[in-house]
């Protein structure tokens, strides 16, 4: 069974009172309990009630403080700013009944970003804890009371609801779309982080996570591979954006020999995928400075041929934290790749190259690679990936690059053909083509590129790159290339507009 299938199962299916806590305690978020006779006295069921924990200190094992509708000395106690943003932090489905440790570093990145902030912790573990299946019905509910807690906000303190945003991550993501439809008006941002896909997937837009919920709403999709004809993360796009990074499916740094050689267990590859939403969020609130794009585009796989790197009417867009407002469009998609660990962010470049074959060697199959060298430092020799397709003969190529660290400005592009050309597929459509000749060695095959056209994601310029010996610009296996910047005008100018 795949670990993914696996990691369903246990979903889906299996008690979560049978799977017992981790031991060594969930020491995240100590709180003076408000108390489950409070709680019970307002006439909730005692399993039913949503806690709201402020935190007022970084120091994350310090004691937060309980906001309680109805309660207006804990606004005061708790230092309520109602001028400044509000942030409610959802957590989603639990099996061990505590919260995770990826709410301490939302929390603590959240508190340093927006110093001023009110950063409530929502707390519908009660809720959460059972059954896949129970979980999902809780989401209406607990949604309900989070609106009952933002409407009385509304009433004691004039909070703007612009100002408000709520974070959901996994069934959370549902829980704030809730909260957002009951409240009265409507509230700025929902942001879901992976957002459930089990009994949502599909579902109409008031039953789940809708662009309807919030004047904005977005969202990460990090784990929506399918196994048993579902995914853990919800597949379709629900937000005014939905972010797919590294197509939404395949995390890197997350394949199960990364993951079970750190954690050796099959609930930290899903964990690994399905969290990565998250991190990547978090790493959006921490690294400002380097900030990942995500590009429109209506699928991964356009994406992956290096189709989509525009930024041209709003195309792009910054990820986590500091993605920019925008209106929901026809296609919401938005693509990028990410690093394995943080900063996750890298640099993208589309590059086309038309291949030439003059001497119809129609038997080549090439294998490319390339490596860029910068004013700072050069990349690996990286395989030119067309996307399981072979590379078009006579034809512009296009294909995306990657590349984890900033190299700097481009000054140099090899282009290699690795291998011989004797591959199978080749040496087949050798023999078909010479069939009364087959045992003659076939001729070494012969490509020519004139030169590679650049795109730069992140700067968005573009550039041209001419064979650094114009009389040489053929290529056979085991050979190389070399381009370097265009003599003349390899910047490729923005076309300007006419002015009238
Ligand atoms: C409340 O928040 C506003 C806006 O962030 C800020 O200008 C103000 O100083 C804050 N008030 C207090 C008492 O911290
Ligand atoms: C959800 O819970 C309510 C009671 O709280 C129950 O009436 C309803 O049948 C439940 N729905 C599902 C799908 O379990
Ligand atoms: C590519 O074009 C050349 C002429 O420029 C032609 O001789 C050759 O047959 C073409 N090859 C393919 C595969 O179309
Ligand atoms: C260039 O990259 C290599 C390999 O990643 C690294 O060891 C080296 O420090 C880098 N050099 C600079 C100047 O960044």
């Amino acid at each position: 069974m795949s670990p993914a299938a696996l990691s369903l199962c246990i979903l889906l299916q299996c008690a979560a009172t049978l799977l017992s806590p981790a031991a060594g305690g969930n020491t995240v978020l100590k709180g003076a309990d408000p108390g489950l006779e409070e709680l019970s006295t307002n006439g909730k069921p005692l399993h039913g009630g949503v806690k709201y924990n402020m935190r007022k200190s970084l120091d994350l094992d310090q004691e937060g403080c309980y906001l309680q509708t109805g309660k207006k000395e804990c606004l005061e106690e708790c230092g309520f700013n109602a001028t400044a943003k509000t942030i409610f932090i959802i957590h989603g489905w639990t099996m061990s009944g505590m919260f995770e440790s990826w709410m301490h570093k939302l929390v603590s990145a959240l508190m340093q970003r927006e110093s001023e902030a009110n950063v409530v912790v929502v707390d519908w573990i009660a809720m959460a804890q059972q059954l896949y299946p129970d979980a999902v019905n809780h989401t209406h509910d607990a949604g309900l009371q989070i609106a009952g807690m933002i409407n009385w906000l509304q009433d004691e303190q004039q909070l703007p609801l612009e100002k408000v945003h709520l974070i959901g991550y996994s069934l959370g993501a549902h829980v704030a779309g809730y909260a957002g439809m009951f409240v009265r008006g409507t509230i700025g941002r929902i942001t879901g982080l992976d957002p459930a896909g089990p009994m949502f997937e599909g579902a109409e837009a008031g039953k789940r996570l809708s662009p309807d919920d919030a004047d904005f709403v977005d969202v990460l999709h990090t784990y929506t591979r399918e196994a048993l004809g579902v995914s853990i993360g919800i597949q379709q796009p629900i937000g005014d954006i939905d972010i797919y990074p590294n197509g939404g499916d395949v995390q890197p740094g997350c394949a199960l020999g990364d993951v079970l050689a750190v954690a050796g267990n099959f609930m930290e590859v899903m964990k690994c995928e399905h969290e990565r939403a998250v991190h990547l969020f978090v790493d959006s609130l921490m690294n400002k400075d380097h900030m990942s794009f995500a590009y429109q585009c209506t699928g991964p796989d356009r994406f992956k041929k290096g189709i989509c790197l525009s930024c041209r009417k709003n195309r792009c867009n910054n990820i986590g934290y500091n993605t920019r407002k925008m209106r929901k469009r026809r296609n919401s998609k938005m693509y990028l790749k990410t690093r394995a660990d943080t900063p996750f962010g890298g640099y993208h470049y589309q590059m086309k190259m038309h291949v030439f074959n003059r001497k119809q060697a129609d038997n080549a199959d090439p294998t490319f690679h390339v490596k860029l060298y910068g004013a700072h430092n050069d990349t690996a020799n990286m395989f030119v990936d067309i996307h399981d397709e072979t590379v078009g003969l006579n034809l512009t190529n296009t294909f995306l690059v990657f590349t984890e660290k900033d190299i700097g400005d481009l000054l140099k592009i090899r282009l290699s053909w690795e291998g011989d050309s004797e591959t199978w597929n080749s040496v087949w459509k050798n023999i078909k083509k010479n069939f009364w000749a087959w045992n003659a060695k076939p001729p070494k095959p012969v490509l020519a590129v004139r030169r590679i056209r650049v795109k730069a994601g992140e700067t968005q310029k573009k550039f041209t790159f001419c064979a650094q010996d114009p009389a040489a610009i053929e290529i056979s296996p085991g050979d190389s290339l070399t381009f370097v910047k265009c003599r003349d005008g390899w910047e490729v100018k923005p076309r300007k507009r006419l002015a009238i």
